[in-house]
């Protein structure tokens, strides 16, 4: 079993990194604090933070790309692991211009593994991503071992940096995990992901929009999931190892709207045709996957995780969320969240 001392999260300000640290501060497992190092790109949202102890979250506004500031940060804060979230995570933005995705996704993960190579004490944990591993056809299932076959920019980028943990750690002899996660939902996630740009269009009446014929296949994995899965590796993966962290729930996209949208109907007690009729089929993603599907054998044999969540409650759940929280979606709609340097989150800094 790892001991975890304070922790340095980058990218905790954006969905996963931050349903991570609101799960580890509320386990009583925990007794360190998080330095939680966030540029504040779109995606970074402290809305998504607030209500978690100050005195145990401490807020850096900055950039991984700084790799003073993050040796600064590992020696200041006595930081024992690092949990690597921070990326560009949007495959359709990666399209459009990749250029971030490069910087940050592969050249940000070099600042953080120099950061350890001088510092081999500190653990260094890697959130990656099922799609670097390309496209399943209708049969075979992801492994560990299965071959890397990125297709779109980000997925290439977030190899890319698999790759650079891989070599740092055996040339290096650093200590480091990896996880490659499937497609996550939950409360909090930015609307331009499926389910919540799903869930808001159907609130808001506007169009929902189906890329190509809606065959393509997710394994869909509730974000607290996730974050168990990954506290699981870090206390205790084996160093040197990667871990698949699936859902086990494959959904073809336009099963999943449907099934979307029969919940927001019955949630908002209306007519399942009111938002089935908003269901509109549009220009295909250019290289989109077709299907993606996690065994996750080893994670369950070796650190006796599995999913827990039922999707169809854990959509239903999600979508309640939304309802309950129209403060935080008009926030985002507004961009008002972005005006987080004017509020009190900026005595976090
Ligand atoms: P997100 O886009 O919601 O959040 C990313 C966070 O990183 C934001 O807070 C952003 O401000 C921050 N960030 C971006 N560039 C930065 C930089 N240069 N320096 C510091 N911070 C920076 O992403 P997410 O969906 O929470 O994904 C988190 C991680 O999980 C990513 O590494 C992603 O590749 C991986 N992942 C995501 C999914 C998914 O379904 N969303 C699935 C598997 C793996
Ligand atoms: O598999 C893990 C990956 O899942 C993560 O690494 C990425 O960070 C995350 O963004 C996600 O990638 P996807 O491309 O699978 O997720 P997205 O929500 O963008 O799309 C899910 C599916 O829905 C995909 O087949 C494209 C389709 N889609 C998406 C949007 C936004 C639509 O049909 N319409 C849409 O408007």
């Amino acid at each position: 079993m790892r001991t975890l001392g304070n922790l340095l999260v980058t990218g905790g300000a954006g969905f996963i990194g931050s349903a991570f640290i609101r799960r580890v501060l509320a386990n009583p497992a925990f007794t360190g604090t998080i330095i939680d190092l966030d540029a504040m790109t779109y995606a970074g949202n402290l809305d998504n933070l607030a209500g978690v102890d100050p005195a145990r979250h401490v807020f850096v506004h900055g950039d991984i790309l700084d790799g003073q500031l993050v040796e600064k940060l590992v020696d200041e804060h006595r930081i024992t692991t690092i949990v690597h979230f921070a990326a560009e995570s949007h495959v359709d933005r990666s399209i459009h211009g990749p250029g971030t995705f490069i910087q940050t996704n592969i050249v940000g993960t070099m600042r953080l593994l120099d950061a350890v190579r001088a510092r081999p004490h500190v653990h260094f944990h890697h959130i990656s991503t099922d799609e670097v591993y390309g496209s399943l056809g209708k049969d075979g299932i992801f492994t560990e071992t299965s071959p890397y076959l990125p297709n779109s920019p980000y997925a290439a980028s977030k190899a890319g940096s698999d790759h650079l943990v891989r070599a740092w750690g055996r040339t290096y002899h650093l200590s480091t995990t990896m996880s490659h996660a499937s497609n996550n939902y939950g409360p909090y996630q930015f609307p331009e992901k499926l389910i919540p740009l799903m869930i808001l269009n159907c609130l808001e009446g506007k169009p929902l929009p189906v890329y190509g014929d809606g065959q393509n296949i997710r394994d869909w994995l509730h974000v607290d999931d996730h974050a168990d899965a990954v506290w699981r590796i870090l206390e205790r993966g084996e160093a040197g190892q990667v871990y698949d962290i699936g859902g086990g729930n494959e959904w073809k996209n336009l099963d999943l709207v449907h099934e979307l949208v029969r919940l927001v109907a019955e949630l908002k007690g209306e007519p399942v045709d009111t938002y089935r009729q908003l269901i509109t089929f549009v220009k295909d993603r250019p290289g989109h996957d077709l299907r993606y599907a996690i065994e996750g054998e080893k994670i369950a044999r070796e650190l006796d995780w599995r999913p827990t969540y039922d999707f169809v409650a854990g959509l239903r759940a999600t979508i309640q969320w939304y309802l309950a929280n129209p403060a935080w979606i008009e926030r985002v709609k507004t961009g008002a969240y972005r005006q987080w340097l004017d509020t009190n989150y900026a005595t976090r800094s």
